[in-house]
């Protein structure tokens, strides 16, 4: 464990930043898959020529790490993602990214995971599932930190996908493909990728199972119209938190409805200020929202690309 040390030694703010410790509770185990690890992967697994044209060496790659929307991100995002085919390529994400972040003060880590985006690829969801409770246990056992993952449907593929790949958990679940306690460190589902047209409520049947089930549910709001899509998933789909939530400020009733239920929401400075539609990140005033007892917390989103 890295501790906190004296005052003397803190010498500027910076330090201060980097040593204070930390919950991450919006990562996405995929979005923190950089350049150099995508070859390191591509090239293990014999790969290389399989990469798309502009991933083809590294500054290509980070060339590419650049976009003007949501959508132009999660394009390249799910590319990157297509280099994990083994159990140990999902052990290796999670390994990696604890690595990093214990140098940032991180001591917990909520991060979740698309299956959807790997089984339509022909990735069979135990090899996903094993080889990240597997690496999330070697890293908490090596980094002294905690982790519990979040399984994120993708919005864009139809509600019946959802409820078959969350059905599909329960069944290795069942099955105890590793040991209950780590079974029991997926806590979550949330709801990720193409906002526009895909509402919250499209996936009411699926949050009410893994509700009765026992799981957190959160979802992402941050795209044109969010704010019809916070209303939803707080009144609808009654999520336990809100992930980005940028357009809150707009809606004093709901603002206050999120903090008299203590819904809390996982602000994500970097990736707003590069795919939103305002750069500027005073719009959406974060200290005022904190001023208003609204539990905000910053978060990484995808470090890799941001
Ligand atoms: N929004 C939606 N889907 C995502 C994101 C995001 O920020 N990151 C990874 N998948
Ligand atoms: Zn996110």
């Amino acid at each position: 464990m890295n501790s906190i040390s004296t005052k003397d030694e803190i010498k500027t703010l910076n330090d201060l930043c980097f040593q204070i410790p930390k919950s991450e509770l919006h990562v996405h185990l995929e979005g923190t898959l950089d350049p150099e690890m995508i070859f390191k992967i591509a090239e293990r697994n014999n790969a290389i020529e399989n990469l798309p044209s502009n991933f083809k060496s590294l500054e290509s790659i980070k060339k590419s790490y650049n976009y003007k929307n949501l959508e132009e991100f999660l394009e390249i995002y799910y590319l990157a993602s297509k280099v994990l085919l083994k159990e140990e390529d999902f052990s290796e994400i999670v390994m990696n990214y604890f690595k990093k972040v214990l140098n940032h003060g991180v001591k917990y880590a909520e991060m979740f995971f698309d299956p959807q985006s790997h089984t339509r690829r022909g990735i069979k969801l135990e090899t996903i599932i094993k080889g990240l409770l597997i690496g999330l246990k070697i890293s908490e056992e090596r980094y002294g930190i905690k982790g519990n993952l979040i399984l994120c449907f993708l919005r864009d593929l139809s509600e019946e996908d959802a409820i078959k790949t969350f059905q599909n958990f329960l069944e290795l679940k069942e099955l105890k493909i590793v040991e209950d306690s780590l079974l029991e460190k997926i806590i979550g589902v949330g709801l990720d990728s193409s906002e526009i047209g895909n509402p919250p409520d499209k996936f009411k049947n699926v949050f009410k199972l893994a509700k009765e089930k026992g799981f957190k549910l959160c979802c992402h709001c941050h795209d044109e119209g969010s704010l019809e899509n916070i209303r939803k998933s707080v009144e609808e789909l009654n999520v336990d938190r809100i992930d980005h939530g940028i357009d809150i400020y707009l809606d004093e009733n709901l603002l206050n409805k999120c903090v008299d239920k203590r819904i809390p929401y996982t602000f994500c400075p970097l990736s707003t200020k590069k795919v939103q539609r305002t750069p500027d990140l005073k719009v959406y005033n974060l200290d005022g929202l904190l001023e208003k007892d609204l539990l905000v917390t910053v978060n990484s989103d995808d470090p890799a690309f941001f």
